[in-house]
């Protein structure tokens, strides 16, 4: 059983943390939501995917989104990038009302979408030569985000020639390039082995304090959500409400030893009681029922 009496609350934060958030809070907004709702008409009604939903995210913040399959996180994020409509509410990119997709919002997904039929470098030039930049400028730009997330020496490579995490640094870089106020990810992660996935963790901090960017992540991962975020917004199901936006009590810069640290078991906790709520177990007799399958190369012992 987890001991969660010698814990520290998630809501104790030392003064060097506590400092960095009233920094971070004094910083302009890049990403305001308010009120957000949003219904799916299906051919059996309306789902109410998301309700009332209102956060800002702050210059250089890094949220990530956290929440049961199917609270919203998906419809959140493509609202955001403007690839879905809402039902009401407001969402502002710099105080502008977003109204579809634009080059201010880059995007990653956990499906592989790199151009296979193009190189890597020419991945990265993609959105810059459609924005009629010179194909010698927008190699000299791909060069430069090849090498910030070390991939210099695979800029002629094809995407089937890559391993899942180099492609979605490569997916990093292609959205990045366009210099966007934001970055969107939805489980970018989440189709990557154990090992990678937190390899890919520790590259996305390295990019993300070396760049001007706010970043907005979704993930399933509570481990994933604590070691990246500045706060957690986490999203309850039918509808997709907001639960809680948990300051994370994690000092920077943050490290694999830090995965025992007592503040960082303390957020675990709360965030497993808000998605994980403690389940009534009762006192039901196990019985096997006449309808049920039933195998014939097992010992018929049951009654
Ligand atoms: N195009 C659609 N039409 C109708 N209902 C939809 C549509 N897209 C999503 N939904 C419904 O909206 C709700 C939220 O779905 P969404 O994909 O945003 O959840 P999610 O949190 O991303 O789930 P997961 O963690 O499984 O990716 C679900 O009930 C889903 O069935
Ligand atoms: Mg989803």
């Amino acid at each position: 059983m987890k001991k969660s009496i010698d814990l520290p609350s998630y809501l104790d934060q030392s003064e060097e943390v506590k400092a960095r958030f009233e920094r971070l809070k004094s910083r302009e907004v890049i990403l305001e939501v308010k009120n957000l709702c949003k219904d799916y008409k299906t051919g059996k009604g309306s789902v109410t995917a998301l309700k009332n939903v209102n956060f800002k995210t702050h210059r250089r913040e890094f949220v990530c989104v956290i929440g049961p399959s199917g609270c919203g996180k998906s419809t959140l994020i493509r609202i955001l990038a403007g690839l879905e409509s809402h039902t009401s509410g407001d969402v502002l990119l710099d105080g502008n009302p977003v109204t579809g997709p634009g080059r201010d919002r880059g995007m990653v997904f956990q499906g592989y979408t790199l151009f296979p039929w193009l190189t890597v470098k020419k991945n990265v030039m993609f959105g810059l030569e459609m924005n009629n930049m010179s194909e010698t400028q927008a190699a000299s730009e791909a060069a430069l985000w090849l090498d910030m997330i070390g991939l210099e020496k695979f800029a002629n490579s094809y995407p089937h020639e890559l391993s899942g995490g180099m492609k979605q640094r490569v997916a990093i870089a292609r959205a990045l390039v366009n210099q966007p106020r934001i970055l969107l990810m939805d489980e970018p992660f989440g189709a990557l082995d154990a090992q990678s996935r937190s390899k890919m963790q520790s590259h996305l901090l390295e990019i993300w304090r070396n760049v001007d960017i706010t970043v907005l992540f979704i993930t399933h991962d509570l481990d994933e959500a604590i070691f990246l975020a500045d706060r957690i917004l986490v999203l309850k199901a039918h509808p997709g409400e907001v639960q809680e936006l948990i300051e994370v009590p994690v000092p920077r810069p943050r490290g694999a030893m830090q995965f025992n640290s007592p503040e960082f078991l303390a957020t675990k906790a709360r965030l497993d009681e808000l998605i994980h709520p403690p389940v009534v177990e009762q006192d039901v007799e196990i019985e096997v029922k006449p309808h049920m399958i039933r195998f014939t190369n097992v010992e018929d012992n049951v009654e």
